[in-house]
């Protein structure tokens, strides 16, 4: 009796979902946060969805100075993906502070600014110009840019360079998340040094490295020429997952945010699964402006039909459950592999 009970609250579902979550050393309304560089300083989405619903606006990277970015053209699709090579162009911190930060606290959002640098000592001036501002809830640090100080290598793709840039940032006192690449091998010992050297929360993952050439003109499809681009979209989906499943299996304390190819509520339930506390939207913003508020409204439905009533649980709970099913081995055709 009780068993049918039970079963029979389940398929109604919990009238209330709790959708709040803690990561990386900040509350979060919802797990849906946008992803920085994909709609652009975050006031831009304003007009499509309730930016205070979301869990975060994470703005565009930006440094302590204007950069120019790359030539034209700066995208182009691939299967299932975009490439871009926008290459971080932007107008600098302290322009974003006294024009588009505002605008954001004035929508009552949480603000994540994403911070990038060429050298240690810029990471450090913009997390000291940041944390001196009102209304920055966390600071990401896009740390796939190359390090003029170490021969151009991308500070991403060395655990000590990682390290050095956390540390380097914690001085502004704000909360540090750390966005990682999964172009290495060693992603586990970054992952690692970074939680050694104070990171709050880690962000998962970075465009893949990727390129495009225009067969017809027998040239490099984007303007960054031979420098290529990042890759996008559905098709990172399956990296992203991987890469957040094994730094949560290895560091199962650590605030975690997955991101890559999520476009739906069913890819943030597979992250969360996987391990996330939290998700970011990016591709699929620049294809649909209200997909971030779409993935909140699909994973709020998602929980009510499984009889969820606080979305973090599903956090993590592939590696808390027994998992050793085993499975039927279904052919898989070409159609579905989308040659
Ligand atoms: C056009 C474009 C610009 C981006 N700019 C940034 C950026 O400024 N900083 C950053 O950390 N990531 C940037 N990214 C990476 C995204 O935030 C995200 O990590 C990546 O695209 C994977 O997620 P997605 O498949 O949902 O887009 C950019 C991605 C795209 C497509």
């Amino acid at each position: 009796m009780a068993g049918k009970l039970i079963q029979l609250a389940r398929l109604a579902g919990p009238s209330h979902v709790d959708m709040s979550v803690s990561v990386g050393g900040v509350q979060l309304k919802s797990p849906v946060m946008t992803a920085s560089g994909t709609s652009g300083y975050g006031v831009e989405l304003a007009g499509y969805i309730d930016l205070e619903k979301l869990g975060a606006v994470v703005a565009k990277s930006m440094a302590v100075f204007d950069w120019p970015g790359n030539p034209a053209p700066r995208v182009c699709s691939a299967p299932a993906s975009m490439i871009n090579s926008v290459g971080l162009q932007g107008k600098g911190i302290s322009w974003w502070l006294s024009n588009q930060l505002p605008k954001l606290v004035e929508r009552r959002c949480t603000v994540v600014a994403s911070i990038w640098g060429r050298t240690l000592g810029e990471f450090e001036q913009a997390a000291r110009l940041l944390a001196s501002a009102y209304g920055i809830s966390a600071i990401e640090l896009n740390v796939s840019c190359p390090n003029i100080e170490d021969r151009n290598h991308m500070f991403a793709h060395s655990a000590t360079a990682t390290a050095d840039v956390v540390r380097a940032s914690l001085s502004g006192g704000l909360p540090i998340w750390v966005k990682l690449s999964a172009n290495t091998p060693d992603l586990i010992d970054i992952a690692g040094h970074a939680i050694d050297a104070g990171a709050d929360g880690i962000v998962l993952i970075n465009t893949l490295l990727g390129m495009a050439i225009d067969i017809d003109k027998r040239r490099y499809a984007l303007g960054s020429g031979p420098m290529g681009g990042g890759v996008s979209g559905p098709a990172i989906r399956p990296v992203a997952l991987r890469a957040v499943h094994d730094v949560r299996k290895t560091f199962p304390e650590v605030g975690l945010i997955g991101v890559g190819g999520i476009s739906r509520g069913k890819h943030a339930v597979e992250m969360m699964m996987a391990g996330a506390s939290a998700i970011q939207i990016g591709t699929a913003t620049i294809l649909d402006p209200r997909a971030p508020m779409r993935v909140h409204k699909e994973l709020l439905s998602w929980c009510k039909m499984h009889g969820v009533a606080r979305v973090g649980d599903i956090s993590g709970c592939l590696l808390k459950e027994d998992n050793s099913t085993e499975y039927d081995s279904e052919p898989i055709s070409a159609e579905e592999i989308g040659q």
